[in-house]
């Protein structure tokens, strides 16, 4: 039965998809049988990291255009991937007959998978939430700086208050070295486990590495192109402290059904997320919660950019293709 483990954090930007996509192609040279699942609604690029540009999505599945075996992209690397919604599409209008149906579809595809790891947004927003307490692994990354820790922690409670009882594994992301890497785990782990008894396993650090950004900009895995890099070598032993642990399968019927609610909810319009405003102004220094709205705007306004970034890469494709046959001749 398939281990699913998903993939988050509190903060953004801090290496979760280049974290999906390493690993995963990792495990799949260990003979793993490994399916990526975009799980980033809208902002989805795991695609985009792998120089692919998949014609078809869930959200075709959804317009009744494909089935959901037609959608699954067979990569270079032996990893199949799931590309997720545009996040465009009202899921809210899928019939509840048709969402079964759908659900044992994605049942059927991804049934055979030894490892489904699925990217997800970052944050603590409800639907998230709900989808993560359904799961039995969690890893969280984290870098040093004091928000991405704090968020994490934020995070962690959240999953606590949720019921949430599996597996939780931490990451150090973008680290100097490993003493660092294990000096910011327990930054985290340790309050974790004072204040919210929540126990954290440490996955190991993902160094802080320039030739992902090379490998990211020829678009090809960090792990592909540099394959002895100090951060590829990261990434291949947090593959096999994976191996090593004994999984903790989970219903696979509960969980597509509860990614589609996250699908579904996540496409409700965006002006319902909440920020908030109810704090008392003190004397003295930036209230912590005008930092965290702060924080907030300034993170809605990355991933606009991100959005409008990859709205432009698909616009682009076609232009791109016939560039391409030019220059092939
Ligand atoms: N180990 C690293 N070394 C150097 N740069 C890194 C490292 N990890 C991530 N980055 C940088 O951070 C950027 C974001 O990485 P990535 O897209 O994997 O993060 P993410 O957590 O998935 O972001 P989002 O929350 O937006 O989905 C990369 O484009 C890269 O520039
Ligand atoms: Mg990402």
């Amino acid at each position: 039965m398939a281990r699913v483990i998903a993939v988050t954090s509190g903060k953004g930007g801090i290496g979760k998809s280049n974290f999906v996509l390493n690993v995963g192609i990792c495990l799949a040279k260990m003979d793993q049988r490994v399916l990526l699942l975009d799980g980033d609604l809208g902002l989805s690029n795991l695609d985009i990291l792998m120089g692919l540009m998949p014609q078809k999505s869930l959200d075709d599945v959804f317009r009744g255009k494909v089935p959901v075996d037609h959608i699954i992209v067979e990569t270079d690397y032996k990893v199949r991937l799931l590309p997720a919604s545009s996040g465009l599409v009202d899921w809210a209008d899928l019939p509840e007959e048709k969402e079964l149906d759908l659900v044992h579809r994605l049942m059927k595809v991804s049934g055979d998978a030894d490892i489904i790891l699925v990217d997800t947004s970052s944050g603590t927003s409800t639907h998230q939430i709900a989808f993560l307490s359904c799961l039995s692994e969690i890893i969280l990354g984290s870098n040093d700086e004091p928000t991405s820790v704090t968020e994490n922690y934020s995070l962690i409670k959240a999953l606590k208050n949720a019921g949430y009882s599996g597996r939780v594994g931490l990451f150090s992301s973008m680290v100097p070295d490993y003493v660092s890497g294990h000096t910011l785990f327990k930054q985290l782990s340790t309050p974790a486990q004072r204040f919210l008894d929540m126990q954290a396993d440490y996955m190991g650090p993902v160094c802080s590495d320039q030739r992902l950004q090379t490998a990211i900009t020829e678009q090809v895995p960090v792990v592909v192109r540099f394959p002895t890099s100090d951060i590829a070598k990261c990434y291949r032993v947090i593959a096999s402290t994976l191996l090593s642990q004994t999984g903790q399968p989970i219903n696979l019927e509960r969980f597509w059904i509860r990614f589609l609610q996250m699908v579904r909810e996540a496409s409700l319009p965006k002006a319902r997320r909440e920020v908030s405003f109810d704090f008392e102004v003190p004397k003295e220094g930036i209230p912590p919660a005008l930092e965290k709205t702060m924080d907030a705007i300034l993170e809605e306004q990355r991933r606009t950019r991100q959005l409008m970034e990859r709205l432009v890469y698909i616009m682009e494709g076609p232009l791109r293709g016939r560039m391409h046959e030019h220059i092939d001749g």
